[in-house]
């Protein structure tokens, strides 16, 4: 190895570093009003798809202001179309077609992301307001949100029956008004008193909707089985939606088991299956 040449490679790293942190500092003095820009990485989760960032700094009136923002770029993509992927793969081998999307781009990405969350914002469901989102050097995508003082489900153990309720609200709030999230999961769910629902994924523009409802139901319910017996946590999911769209949700189980980032035991999803396929007598009984 030519040690000269690493040396040089290291510092254009260096130099490409700076400069997108001196963007972003642009940015938010641009677009924001904020000026004396201090940038703190949050925390590297295992199937983290972007680089989460706060923003803290001072406005025109001298007042302290704070953002959640994300760097979306080609590496963050190559893991999100590798995880979707995985997922229509698996999908296929069981007789289902394709559910998820790949994005062709950080700026597609970006905007996605922006859409969504403004369309549950404007559906009075708790989540992040996005505030923009700005192109970067080398493709990358800067999204700019309103910062949450919450974390994730999975790591604040004090959600109760009625939080979980309530996330069951917010999902059929927004199947009902034709909003599908695609990746519902703990670290996805934020909550501090208010359950906040966070960073959606991508389903195909083909998957019909009742597969979309059915992915997003067994995800939330599988969510939440660190936090109640899969009994109870099926009879809050059967107060919100019909008996027919839990017992379709088990199709999903065997995907959600798969995932890294949702753990469950094979004998829990055996009992969650047989709950969810017998799911009991106080469901609604239509759509
Ligand atoms: N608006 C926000 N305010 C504060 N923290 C947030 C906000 N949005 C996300 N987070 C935190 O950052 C993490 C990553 O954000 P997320 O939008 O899920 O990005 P990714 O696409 O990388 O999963 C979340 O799990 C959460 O802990
Ligand atoms: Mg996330």
């Amino acid at each position: 190895m030519n040690g000269q040449a690493d040396a040089i490679d290291y510092q254009a790293h260096r130099d490409f570093f700076r400069e997108v942190l001196q963007e972003v500092h642009d940015i938010m003095a641009a677009r924001y009003d904020t000026r004396e820009v201090k940038i703190t990485p949050l925390g590297m989760g295992g199937s983290r798809l972007s680089i989460p960032i706060r923003v803290d700094g001072v406005n025109s009136k001298g007042e302290k202001v704070r953002f959640f923002a994300k760097i979306l770029g080609s590496s963050e993509l190559m893991t999100a179309r590798t995880i979707q992927l995985f997922k229509n793969i698996f999908l296929h081998t069981i007789s289902k077609d394709p559910l998820f999307d790949l994005n062709a781009t950080a700026e597609h990405m970006a905007k996605h992301q922006y859409d969504l969350l403004n369309q549950i914002h404007e559906l009075k469901i708790p989540t992040a307001r996005p505030l923009g989102y700005h192109p970067l050097k080398g493709n990358l995508w800067l999204l700019v949100e309103e910062y949450l003082n919450a974390r994730p489900i999975n790591m604040s153990k004090d959600m109760t029956e009625s939080h979980l309720e309530t996330g069951f609200t917010y999902l059929a709030k927004m199947h009902k008004n034709g909003i599908y999230h695609g990746d519902i999961k703990p670290e996805n769910i934020l909550f501090a008193e208010k359950v906040y629902i966070m960073d959606v994924g991508n389903f195909t523009d083909a998957a019909p909707a009742g597969e979309k409802m059915a992915y997003d139901l067994a995800c939330m319910i599988a969510s939440f089985l660190d936090y109640a017996p899969p009994e109870r946590i099926v009879a809050l999911a059967l107060k919100h939606f019909s008996k027919k769209d839990v017992r379709h949700a088990t199709e999903y189980i065997e995907l959600i088991q798969r995932r890294p980032d949702i753990n469950f035991s094979n004998a829990t999803k055996e009992m969650l299956i047989s709950l969810m396929l017998g799911s009991g007598k106080k469901g609604k009984e239509t759509d």
